[in-house]
């Protein structure tokens, strides 16, 4: 299910003014992730205002959406217009930049998205100092800490209101690892840790018990699936892009997450890449685990708990990958 129920009942307990400042904004509206994502926010009852921005198109994204008979105002803003898009969001969700071809890493995306993604994150320092920043845009590894250092720089960094989506690893976790067992995705809904590329994505298969059954072979295909089903998606559109429609619906289910917790929902918990203690002491300080939502976006870190010597071994090849990918983030924006 794509939006919790719990949220419309926990919601109820609101006063209609409280729910009225779930404004949310998209940043990349008109893009391949960003059409569909606005629409699916726009059935969300937890979104009350959605303002749609592009540098190309997205008032006729807005215009479109606006249709749909779902309570929420929508309004799209032109490429002159961040400012005014960007006025009382609380949530800002940021797709913008350029999709991988075949043949490209992440990291290759790096020279064009990552001044980008700053120059929005200083707009949003600048006009909406308190929202929550969502960054889809790759490679996630770097695009967070430059958001995180480039608030810094405007003095307005919160690590509880700045996010890596990694829903997309854990969503093809749940599905593959579904379809290897036979079972329900519902029933087999895998912690995914560590970043959002290749080795440092990380899925902790032995913390379900449907999955623990996964071994051999299989388990091998299976984790190099999840880690690599990116490139399935960038192969398979053979020029066209990366994954829109599965990651529109990843970018949906975790803003869905991060409203209810913001609403006061209790017991919100998924991975996602934030600023975290876990690994610092190896100089990572970005990391994706298992944490809480709540009134003021980041709740509660979770270690990540137990696990087997295999994924011992996934994570000692994630963590030196991850630190590269997050140090050239850093170096990016204090280069000046
Ligand atoms: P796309 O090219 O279809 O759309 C990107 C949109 O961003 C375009 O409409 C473009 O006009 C817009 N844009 C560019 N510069 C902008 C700016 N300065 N301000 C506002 N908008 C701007 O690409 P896509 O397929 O939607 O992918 C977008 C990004 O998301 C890529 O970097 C891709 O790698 C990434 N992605 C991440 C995940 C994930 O799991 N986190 C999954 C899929 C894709
Ligand atoms: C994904 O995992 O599908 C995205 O990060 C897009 C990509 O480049 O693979």
């Amino acid at each position: 299910m794509l939006f919790n129920r719990t949220a419309l009942t926990a919601t109820r307990a609101f006063s209609t003014s409280a729910r009225r400042e779930t404004k949310v904004a998209v940043l990349g509206a008109g893009g391949g992730i960003g059409q569909p994502l606005s629409l699916l926010l726009k059935s969300d009852p937890l979104v009350s205002s959605l303002s749609l921005y592009d540098i190309r198109g997205a008032p006729g994204v807005a215009a479109d959406v606006s249709h749909v008979d779902t309570a929420s105002e929508v309004k799209g803003y032109a490429a002159d217009q961040l400012d005014q898009a960007l006025e009382g969001v609380k949530v800002v969700v940021i797709p913008a930049g350029v999709p991988r071809k075949p043949g490209m890493t992440r990291d290759d995306l790096f020279n064009t998205n990552a001044s980008i993604v700053r120059d929005l994150a200083a707009s949003v320092a600048r006009v909406a100092p308190e929202a929550h920043i969502l960054v889809i845009s790759n490679p996630v590894n770097s695009t967070v800490p430059i958001v995180a250092e480039t608030l810094k720089k405007a003095g307005v960094f919160d690590p509880r209101r700045v996010f890596g989506v990694t829903t997309l690893d854990v969503v093809r976790s749940a599905r593959f690892v579904g379809e290897v067992t036979g079972k329900d995705p519902k029933e087999t809904a895998i912690t995914v840790v560590g970043g959002h590329s290749g080795p440092t994505i990380v899925p902790l298969l032995s913390q379900n018990k449907n999955a623990q059954g996964v071994k051999g072979e299989v388990y091998g295909k299976v984790v190099h699936r999840i880690q690599y089903g990116g490139d399935e998606v960038v192969k398979a559109k053979d020029g066209a892009g990366s994954a829109t429609l599965s990651m529109a619906y990843a970018g949906a289910k975790f803003t869905n997450s991060l409203l209810r917790g913001l609403n006061g929902e209790k017991g919100v918990v998924t991975p996602t890449f934030v600023r975290s203690p876990l690994y610092e002491d190896q100089g990572i300080d970005f990391f994706s685990s298992n944490v809480e939502l709540g009134p003021n976006g980041v709740e509660k870190i979770h270690p990540i708990g137990e696990i087997t010597a295999e994924e011992q071994k996934l994570l000692e090849a994630c963590l030196p990958e991850l630190k590269k990918n997050i140090e050239k983030g850093k170096a990016f924006v204090n280069k000046a």
